[in-house]
């Protein structure tokens, strides 16, 4: 199958479900942290694989400054463009660069930088031993390379869950199946399971391999939030992408939801179910009642040191 190079922000997340849930993830707090595990300080040269629109990259260029440099590939050029644009604006493009690449193949020589990371790639790269491979090359003698990936738990308390949330669910894990040989061509979500990858940084003979971790919870009913954030969160993350995924499935299958089909009737069911639970909870936020419901899963950190050549 082609590999389209927009793929996963056409069908899996775009730019904006991204950016929104990342932004809240990598809190200011998490500074020393990152510092920490990533082996990061104020002049480093880092690596984001698979860095998505640069969200991470723009959390990490707020602490790292040139003669660093903050580079992030992937390989959906609507990310790396629109993470261009973002460093141009702010004049930063000189030390934020970013290019379309593809992270088992970097395009980088040996030993260009003192830390590579990566945030949930490896869950989805066919082959995350050439993967890691590739991190660690690229990285320098004595660098850090870390992967970090989340957890598979599922949260009791998941946001804004009713009654109607089950039929949601039904309906939209039912239109993914409608994507599924693309994912599967894209292999989103086969890649490596998480428990191996301390193993997979042995066997490439990484030195001082440690697991670390950071959980952002999140909560709309959240103090932090202001109001108008809060709708934002609900119109952008949760009825904006159901939207367009509906349309794009409209789009891609014409045969199969074309005007009068049952699975047509289904698709406008899920969007009028999304559009009612948004209003629902937006009337919620504005008069102050309170769920307090929680949702995130936790973040794993394995990281290694390159060894120094002998
Ligand atoms: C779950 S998203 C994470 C993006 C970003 N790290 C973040 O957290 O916002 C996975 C990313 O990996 C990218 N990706 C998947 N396979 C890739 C590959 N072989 N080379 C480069 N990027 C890849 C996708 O395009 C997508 O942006």
């Amino acid at each position: 199958m082609h590999v389209r190079d927009d793929f996963w922000s056409s069908w899996v997340q775009t730019i904006l479900v991204l950016e929104s849930s990342r932004s809240r993830r990598f809190r200011p707090e998490l500074k020393e942290p990152f510092f920490e595990y990533l082996g990061l300080f104020e002049y480093a040269r880092v690596l984001d694989v698979g860095c998505g629109p640069g969200t991470f990259a723009r959390y990490l260029a707020r602490y790292i400054k040139p003669p660093g440099l903050i580079w992030g590939i992937d390989r959906d050029r609507t990310f790396i463009e629109y993470a261009r644009r973002r460093a141009e604006k702010r004049g930063v493009s000189g030390y934020m660069k970013y290019a379309v690449a593809d992270a088992l193949a970097l395009p980088f020589d040996d030993g260009t930088f003192d830390s590579v990371t990566s945030y949930t790639l490896i869950e989805h790269a066919p082959n995350p031993e050439v993967l890691v491979r590739e991190m660690a090359r690229v990285c320098k003698p004595g660098g850090t390379i870390s992967v970090m990936a989340v957890l598979s738990v599922e949260s009791e308390h998941g946001l804004l869950r009713d009654p109607f949330d089950r039929r949601i669910e039904e309906l939209f894990r039912k239109f993914r199946k409608a994507i599924e040989p693309l994912e599967e061509a894209y292999h989103v979500g086969r890649g490596l399971p998480i428990e191996e990858i301390p193993r997979l940084f042995e066997r490439l003979s990484l030195v001082e391999i440690r697991i670390s971790g950071f959980y952002t919870p999140f909560c709309l009913d959240d103090a932090r939030y202001p109001l108008a954030e809060k709708e934002r969160i609900l119109r952008e993350e949760l009825t904006e992408p159901t939207e367009g995924f509906v349309s794009r499935l409209f789009e891609a299958f014409p045969e199969e939801f074309g005007e009068g089909s049952p699975a047509r009737a289904e698709a406008e069911e899920l969007l009028r179910l999304v559009r009612e639970r948004c209003e629902r909870r937006l009337h919620e936020l504005r008069s102050g009642v309170r769920r307090w419901t929680v949702e995130g899963r936790p973040s794993l950190i394995v990281s290694g040191r390159k060894g120094k050549a002998p």
